[in-house]
């Protein structure tokens, strides 16, 4: 792989996907800045983003993509192989928060939350492993969370969201290792982004209002959230080591944050474990990181 890679990030209109945008290209990276409708309510964010890539002469290239819609992703990976000829990366970074406690959360609202957070990495990493898998080699990077390994009330959902990511990226690892072909899950604590203000809340005010003192833990959990949350150029900076760590060496889990609330022993112990339940199926062998051979080589 060269060492200049062409990344597509999905939901780079703000927050962390902003700044992989550009951090990554500023390190001469090719990236596909996708979004929703740059042409419409993201039309500030796509125009600021071509400006910076104009004033600075950086290989950075906006492209629609509603990670909710399969046509689109397929149209966004399509575009970008047309432009470049490769994808080396992808990061699942479009997600959400939702806030509320569960019962007061509506199907609606929880199909569209797994819609975004979970199934918008299927759609992504469906439509970019045929080019990863034709080139050998590639990395699929899922923005995870703290909440994707430990549990809060009123954030049962986006938990729930960020566990069946984590879930579906370690199997990924596990199949796609052989074919030179890395899965990588990156988890920031509370970073300052516009994520909060982006909060959808839940719905069913009814439900809320028969809780008693339980109707405070989402105030109490977003203000303990939003007051420590840090830089978000650090989980940029992670990203970006990431992607430049060499083929076979890069960690299945990355976690990003200031607060330590035990979430690395949880990787460590699962790490152990899991370890234990591949050796016991007969699976070790087969689910290591072997690099890639091009087509046609022995
Ligand atoms: N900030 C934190 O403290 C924190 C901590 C852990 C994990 N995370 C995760 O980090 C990721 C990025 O969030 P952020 O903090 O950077 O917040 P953000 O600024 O609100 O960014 C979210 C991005 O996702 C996009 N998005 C939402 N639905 C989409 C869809 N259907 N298709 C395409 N893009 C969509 C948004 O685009 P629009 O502009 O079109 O809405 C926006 O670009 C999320 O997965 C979040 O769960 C954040």
């Amino acid at each position: 792989m060269n060492s200049k890679q062409v990344v597509l990030i999905t939901g780079s209109s703000t927050g962390f996907g902003r700044l992989f945008t550009e951090t990554l290209a500023r390190k001469g990276h090719t990236v596909f800045a996708t979004m929703r409708d740059p042409g419409g309510r993201n039309a500030k964010n796509a125009s600021e983003i071509r400006t910076l890539a104009e004033k600075h002469s950086l290989p950075i290239y906006v492209l629609e993509m509603d990670v909710t819609d399969d046509t689109s992703v397929e149209l966004a990976v399509d575009n970008a192989i047309a432009k470049a000829g490769r994808i080396d990366v992808a990061i699942n970074n479009a997600g959400y928060y939702l806030s509320g406690l569960e019962e007061a959360v509506t199907t609606e609202q929880a199909q569209r939350l797994m819609d975004t957070n979970f199934l918008g990495p299927v759609r992504v990493n469906r439509a970019v492993l045929p080019h990863m898998r034709r080139q050998r080699s590639g990395v699929l990077i899922h923005v995870s969370s703290g909440a994707g390994r430990v549990v809060l009330p009123s954030v049962g959902f986006y938990c729930a969201s960020k566990f069946a990511l984590e879930a579906l990226a370690e199997s990924y690892n596990y199949e796609l290792a052989g074919q030179g072909i890395e899965c990588v899950i990156v988890q920031p604590g509370a970073y300052e982004t516009p994520v909060f203000g982006n909060t959808v809340v839940a719905a069913d005010q009814a439900r809320t209002d028969t809780y008693g003192a339980a109707k405070d833990f989402p105030a109490k959990v977003n203000g303990a959230l939003s007051s420590r949350a840090g830089n978000a150029q650090e989980v940029a900076d992670a990203v970006l080591r990431i992607i430049e760590t060499p083929a076979g060496e890069k960690q299945l889990r990355y976690r990003v944050s200031a607060q330590n609330f035990g979430v690395d022993e949880i990787n460590d112990i699962s790490q152990q474990v899991q370890a234990k339940v591949l050796e016991g199926f007969g699976l070790t062998a087969d689910t290591k990181f072997r690099k890639g051979k091009a087509a046609g080589s022995a």
